[in-house]
Parts: structure tokens; C-alpha cells; sequence
């Protein structure tokens, strides 16, 4: 019996551990089959580009951080931008804008349920221009089909693609530290956004103005990989057997709510100390951003640390861009 459970629960672990490594195992796009085809459906609203609408879903910071550079870097343009949250942002008072850019981190190998849902909410786009950008974490992460899907639910909502980036950040999936830690494996990458980074943010920025103004959308292409295929497999499902205890620490919480806003499947019960383990999608919000530690998970038999509690312990600093700072 004991036999039975430890090779199961083995055999759980492996599947959660082989599902990272495909993220990283790099997969020749020539190689791969397209599974969609993703273009505008009516004529491009082509103007000058005045007001742009940049969002981004973040739980993190870093697709939030590339958004603002974005933003910013709009802005020395001269072009009035209206960048938020997309939970904070009100739907009912959607802006005419010239350029819509929509962001969201790379979570289980696509966009996050939640920013899909929640583009599939937005008005009709009426041929306006539109974009996406993903942050990810690992040398390889489905980046390219991630930011696809982004862009197939705003064309499905009206938009005319005109460009799709990703940019590389360290990885916020704390299984990946764990493993790190317990068996010295260093195949997740702890690279820190850097100045590259940001110059490719600026870069992409003006390129996507210089389309709109010129009146150029673009054909992107969803492909067939490894990746992609391992997605029918439920990879958060799988991860979800193998994270153990998930809780909050009745005596370190201090009710601030942060985890009950960053919970995109409402699973927190902030007065009750719970947390439903059947709607939660492990995204792990909520222990990557708990100011006192008292969201508690274990995995392989070790407690999980969160992101910020990961950092202090690596000593690793992120560089804001110079617009950021200050
Ligand atoms: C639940 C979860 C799943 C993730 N899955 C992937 C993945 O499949 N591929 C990848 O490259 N990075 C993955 N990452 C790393 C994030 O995409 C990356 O760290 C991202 O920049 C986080 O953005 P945020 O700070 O805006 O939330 C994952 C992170 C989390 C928390």
C-alpha cells in the first residue's frame, strides 16, 4: 500500500516536473503545424495614433511593469495613454481609442483564463488596431501561442492584430524554487528582467504606432507543439495534486485583503481563514503576494516560499527602467 502511494504520488510529481520542462525544451517553429490563424475580420480603423488603451493582467508585477513602459514610452510620443489593470478597469466606460495593447504573464503554457474572459467582455472593437504582449518565465514557455491566444479573443471581439512580443522575466512558479532547492536543479531560469528587456519593451512600443499609422495589420499563426499539446493534459491539474497543505496561517494573517483581490477563481474566504481548494487554479497569487507569509503550501514535503519571501532570500533586485523610478 505504502509502495502504491509513493509510486503514485511519484508518478504525480514527474508528470508536474516533465510538464516545466517542456516549457524550457526549445521546439523548432518550422517543425510545427499551424492550429490557428489569427487576422483581422473587418477593415482597420487607421488614423493617427492619439489615445491608445494599454492592459494587462499581472499577479506579480511583471507584465504590469512592461505595461507601464510601454505606456510611458507612448507618452514621451506625445500620445495620451490610459493604462490599467484589468481588474480595475471599468468595462462599461470603454474609451475610442486608436490602439488597444493587451498584456498577461504566460500561466500553464497560455493567457490566464481570467484575461481571456474578461477580453471576451469588452464591447465590440470595430476594426480598432490591437496588440499582445506576454512576460514569461522560462527560456522557452509557449510565449509565442500564449500571446496568440491573447490576440484570437480580441479579434473575436472586433480588433485588427498589428503585433505580438513576449518578454522574458524571471519565473513567479514557485515549484520551481522548490525544486531548486530540494534537488539543486537549476532548469528554471532566474533571469531578472534587465535593460534589454526594457529596450525591447520601448522598441516594440514604437513599432506598434508606426503600424497603426501606416495602416498595417498583420496574419499570426497559433502553432502545434509540445507545449501547446501538454495543455489538454490540464498541467495546473496536475500541479494541484502534488501542492499539499495549501492554507492560510490563521496567526500571521492580518486580513489586508491582498490575497482575496490578486484571487482571480474568488477561492479566499478572508473572515473564515479558507481557501476552497476546488475552485483555486493555482496560480499562486496568493502566497507570491502575502506581505507576512501566511499563506502556506507544501510541495514534495517541503513549505513553499512565495515570491517576495523567495527574492529576499536570493538577495535578487529588479532594476525598474529609468521611467519607472522614483
Ligand atoms: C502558475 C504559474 C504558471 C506559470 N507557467 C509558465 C509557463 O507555462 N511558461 C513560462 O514560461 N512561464 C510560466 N510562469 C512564469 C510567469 O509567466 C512569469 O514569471 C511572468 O512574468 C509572471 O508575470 P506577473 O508577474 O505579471 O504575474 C508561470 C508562473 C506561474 C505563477
Amino acid at each position: 500500500m505504502e509502495l502504491k502511494k509513493t509510486t503514485r504520488r511519484t508518478f504525480l510529481r514527474n508528470m508536474a516536473v516533465s510538464a516545466a520542462a517542456i516549457s524550457i525544451t526549445p521546439v523548432p517553429a518550422s517543425a510545427c503545424m499551424t492550429i490557428d490563424t489569427i487576422k483581422g475580420n473587418v477593415p482597420m480603423k487607421k488614423r493617427d495614433v492619439k489615445h491608445v488603451l494599454v492592459l494587462w493582467y499581472s499577479q506579480t508585477g511583471n507584465t504590469e511593469r512592461m505595461g507601464r513602459l510601454i505606456s510611458k514610452t507612448l507618452e514621451k510620443r506625445g500620445i495620451t495613454v490610459t493604462a490599467s489593470e484589468m481588474r480595475e478597469f471599468d468595462l462599461s466606460h470603454f474609451p475610442d481609442v486608436d490602439l488597444i495593447i493587451a498584456g498577461s504573464p504566460v500561466f500553464y503554457y497560455d493567457t490566464p483564463d481570467y484575461a481571456k474572459k474578461w477580453i471576451d467582455a469588452m464591447p465590440d472593437l470595430k476594426g480598432t488596431p490591437v496588440a499582445a504582449y506576454v512576460t514569461y518565465g522560462g527560456p522557452e514557455g509557449n510565449q509565442h501561442n500564449a500571446a496568440c491566444s491573447i490576440l484570437r479573443h480580441l479579434s473575436d471581439r472586433g480588433g485588427v492584430p498589428v503585433g505580438l512580443k513576449w518578454f522574458m522575466n524571471m519565473s513567479t512558479f514557485p515549484l520551481a524554487w522548490s525544486e531548486e532547492k530540494v534537488h539543486h536543479k537549476t532548469w528554471m531560469s532566474r533571469d531578472l528582467p534587465n535593460e534589454n528587456t526594457y529596450k525591447d519593451a520601448r522598441a516594440y512600443a514604437s513599432f506598434l504606432v508606426s503600424q497603426v499609422e501606416q495602416g498595417k495589420d498583420s496574419v499570426f499563426s497559433k502553432k502545434l507543439t509540445l507545449r501547446e499539446m501538454s495543455i489538454f493534459f490540464g498541467p495546473e491539474w496536475w500541479t494541484k495534486k502534488i501542492v499539499k497543505n495549501h492554507s492560510i496561517d490563521k496567526d500571521k494573517c492580518i486580513q489586508c485583503g491582498t490575497c482575496v483581490d490578486k484571487c482571480p477563481a474568488h477561492a479566499i474566504d478572508i473572515d473564515q481563514f479558507k481557501i476552497d481548494r476546488k475552485s483555486c487554479v493555482l496560480c499562486f497569487g496568493c502566497i507570491n503576494n502575502c506581505p507576512v507569509q501566511a499563506v502556506t503550501m507544501t510541495y514534495n514535503g517541503e513549505k513553499v516560499s512565495g515570491y517576495p519571501e523567495f527574492m529576499k532570500q536570493k538577495k535578487l533586485k529588479i532594476i525598474e527602467p529609468e521611467e519607472l523610478q522614483g
